[in-house]
């Protein structure tokens, strides 16, 4: 009879264009991959089919989010998860301060222990992590007005115009990952965006450079009311 011994998925390496997109802040690239690949796995956060894809489906593909981001921005990442866009676009861009907002308390004590574990490594504060959800008082309160919200795969369009409005200051941007198929339904929900105040809603490609991790954002504006 033979014993079938669990595979225990291995941590990928780097690609050659992670060390361009990290620069010096690679090494703690590295070892965000690899806390996802462990400790993210077994805690239920990463599905173990996705390590062997971390690097360019999550990691990078976060990364370019960057592009879409100013320079200096105050940014707040909305159902950060396991810290995706939120931890990769700090990693990519010392210059912003970045916000990470996520309601379930196992996901909270994830970024925790990790924003630690990079900010001792890294030598500085970059994020900040608050629990909660984007719409709720206590979040808008504790987080105030901001440059830019990311958010990647947390709701609908409409929805997330809708739950962001209260942490964008007017003239911010929103800069959400969604799918290829909410891309391809942007005509539909415009109405819908509008009425939700904001305006300039827009494609862009982001990531060209970046292999598999190259996607479309969408991005939009709050507009003055
Ligand atoms: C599908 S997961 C995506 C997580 C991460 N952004 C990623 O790309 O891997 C959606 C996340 O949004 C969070 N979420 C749901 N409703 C939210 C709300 N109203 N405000 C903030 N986060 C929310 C969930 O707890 C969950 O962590």
């Amino acid at each position: 009879m033979t014993s079938e011994v669990p595979t225990v998925p291995e941590v990928p390496a780097a690609p050659p264009v992670a060390a361009v997109v990290f620069g010096d802040a690679l090494p703690a690239a590295e070892r965000y991959v690899a806390r996802l690949a462990t400790d993210g796995v077994t805690r239920g956060l990463i599905g173990p089919r996705e390590v062997g894809r971390l690097w360019e489906r999550h990691v990078l593909n976060s990364a370019a989010v960057a592009e879409a981001v100013p320079e200096g921005s105050r940014v707040v990442d909305i159902g950060s998860g396991a810290g995706l866009p939120g931890i990769p676009l700090g990693l990519a861009r010392p210059d912003l301060s970045v916000t990470l907002v996520e309601p379930m308390a196992r996901r909270v004590e994830f970024l925790t222990e990790v924003v630690a574990e990079l900010e001792e490594s890294l030598g500085g504060s970059r994020w900040t992590v608050v629990r909660g959800r984007a719409e709720e008082r206590s979040v808008v309160a504790a987080v105030g007005r901001v440059d830019v919200v990311t958010a990647r795969a947390v709701a609908p369009l409409p929805r997330l115009a809708a739950w962001c409005r209260g942490l964008l200051r007017p003239g911010a941007r929103l800069v959400a990952l969604v799918g290829a198929t909410a891309v391809a339904e942007l005509p539909s929900v415009l109405a819908e965006l509008r009425a939700a105040g904001m305006t300039d809603v827009e494609p862009r490609a982001v990531g060209a450079g970046l292999g598999d991790a190259a996607t479309t954002v969408v991005v939009m504006t709050r507009g003055p009311r």
